[in-house]
This record gives structure tokens, C-alpha cells and sequence, in this order.
């Protein structure tokens, strides 16, 4: 009776670890860490009296080795191989190096904005992975954001984890967007970004885009902290890499301004997702996963 109870408490606790790691706040439609993340969850026990000690440890690394158009396409889990994801080259500033810098979850004027503004002022691009049913509210900022040589993508119609729908939703998720951005940009959308990252074989084979992860996550909705931010962008980003944010916090938008001029400075050059994998020979192919174009 007493270690029945004993493991519901610990399988409690556990779900609650489980949870945080997942990025499951209840405030914000946020994206969870990629397949990439190795997360180690230790959980001590105590037997002799009814106290439960919990540890919980975070590694986050990224994995390098990999390069995304040979991604195994039925597996949704692997070990990552290398925990670093740098190398020399990647601080040489007379090497020009590429970057694709992605927003999600907007848009959302008040912050989009910004960000245009460092971009245009710099002369870089990113690629907005957009909500569907925002656009509307903020039309002006898409237009701008595609007529600045942004890329437009979907983020699907409202924000849902493909993997817990339908074919038939799934569908409907994506279209539902695809045309919007397409009825408010005049361009065709050829990528999607699924909500939480949220991938399975059924994703896979119901969504007729590429799918594009990252290699880079900010960890921007967490921190809400420009040198955070910021930190976490400049001690990771290679060349090739994908940097995620989110559009939707000013202290993105100012980590931004501080983190482009300075890689700039060091030989990156901030160019779209498609552009990145264009330039390094990468065909993508619909139903599978991108987070990376290493040279
Ligand atoms: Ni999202």
C-alpha cells in the first residue's frame, strides 16, 4: 500500500520534470526543444519514510554530424553523436559563413517590426514561420517582412501539434495557412514549421513540405532575457545552422539587434531557409526534416 502510494508520488513529480523539459508552459503556444536535445532525468527515492527527493538535469547540445537531406526518414528518435557543433572555422570572420535566423509563432507587429528594422537595416534576411489565423490582425508587417526578402512560411493555420490530429486536420492546418500567406505575399510557401516541433510518420507522410527543425534554439520564450538571449544564440550558431525565436517578446527583437551586426562582423551572412539549403546543394524533400546545411 505505502510503496503504491510512494510511486504515484514519484510518477507525479516525474510527469512534472517531464513537462518543464517539454516546454509546456501554460502561457504561450511555445515550441518544445528539438529531437536533438539530450535530456537525463534522475529521480532518488527515499524508501524508509514517505520523503520523495527529486533531482532534474538539462544538458541541451545540438548534433552536427548529420546532414539533414540524409536524415533517416522512418526514425523519429536517435542518439545524438557529437555534442559539439563548432569548429575552428565557424570564428574565422574571413570565412563567409551562412545562417538561417527563423522566427515562429507570430506574426505579432509590436515585436515583427523590430526585428524588420534590424534586418533591413543590415541588410539580412530570416524566415517567419508564420500562425495563420494572426495574419490577418498584422497583414501590413507580412507584406513587409516578404517585400524585405524574408521568407514566409507556415506555422499552420492555429498553433495545433500535428501529431495529435488527423490526416483530414492536418490538411486543413496547413492549407488553411499556405493560402493565406500566399493571398497576402503573392508568393508560393514551400516550407512548414511544426508547432512544438511535434513530428511522427503520420506527419511525415501527411504533410506535403519539408519540415524544418533547428540547430539552434534560443530558448527565447524561457528566457525572456536579451543577454540570454543573446548568449545563447553567439556560443552556438555555426555555419549552416537554423536559429530559432519567436517573434512574439521585445527582448528577441533587441537580442536581434545586438546579435546580427556582431556575426555579421564575424563572416555570417543571414540568408532564408530556402537560400541556405539552395546554397549548399540541398534538395529538400516533402515529409522530411531540415535543421541543418553545413558546407
Ligand atoms: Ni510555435
Amino acid at each position: 500500500m505505502k510503496s503504491t502510494v510512494l510511486r504515484k508520488i514519484v510518477s507525479i513529480v516525474m510527469c512534472f520534470s517531464l513537462l518543464g523539459l517539454a516546454g509546456c508552459v501554460n502561457d504561450k503556444p511555445v515550441d518544445s526543444q528539438p529531437e536533438s536535445t539530450s535530456s537525463t532525468t534522475t529521480t532518488t527515492t527515499t524508501t524508509t519514510t514517505t520523503t520523495t527527493t527529486t533531482t532534474t538535469t538539462t544538458t541541451t547540445t545540438t548534433t552536427t554530424t548529420e546532414k539533414s537531406e540524409t536524415e533517416a526518414s522512418s526514425t523519429t528518435t536517435k542518439p545524438s553523436t557529437t555534442t559539439t557543433t563548432r569548429n575552428p572555422r565557424d570564428e574565422d570572420p574571413n570565412v563567409e559563413k551562412l545562417v538561417a535566423l527563423t522566427f515562429d509563432d507570430g506574426p505579432y507587429a509590436p515585436v515583427t517590426d523590430k526585428i524588420l528594422d534590424t534586418l533591413a537595416k543590415h541588410g539580412a534576411k530570416a524566415t517567419f514561420f508564420v500562425v495563420g489565423d494572426r495574419i490577418d490582425r498584422y497583414q501590413s508587417t507580412v507584406k513587409r517582412a516578404s517585400a524585405l526578402g524574408c521568407e514566409i512560411a507556415s506555422h499552420t493555420w492555429s498553433h495545433k501539434n500535428l501529431t495529435k490530429l488527423t490526416a483530414a486536420q492536418m490538411a486543413e492546418e496547413v492549407n488553411k495557412s499556405v493560402n493565406k500567406i500566399e493571398s497576402i505575399t503573392g508568393k508560393k510557401v514551400t516550407l512548414v514549421r511544426p508547432p512544438e516541433g511535434g513530428v511522427n510518420d503520420s506527419v511525415k507522410k501527411n504533410v506535403p513540405y519539408p519540415l524544418i527543425m533547428w540547430s539552434v534554439d534560443s530558448m527565447d520564450w524561457k528566457n525572456r532575457n536579451v543577454q540570454k538571449n543573446y548568449n545563447a544564440v553567439m556560443s552556438a550558431v555555426f555555419d549552416g545552422s537554423i536559429i530559432l525565436m519567436h517573434d512574439l517578446y521585445p527582448q528577441t527583437a533587441d537580442a536581434v539587434a545586438k546579435f546580427v551586426p556582431e556575426l555579421m562582423a564575424k563572416g555570417y551572412k543571414f540568408v532564408t531557409v530556402t537560400e541556405l539549403m539552395q546554397a549548399r546543394g540541398v534538395s529538400m524533400q516533402n515529409g522530411r526534416k531540415y535543421s541543418q546545411a553545413r558546407p
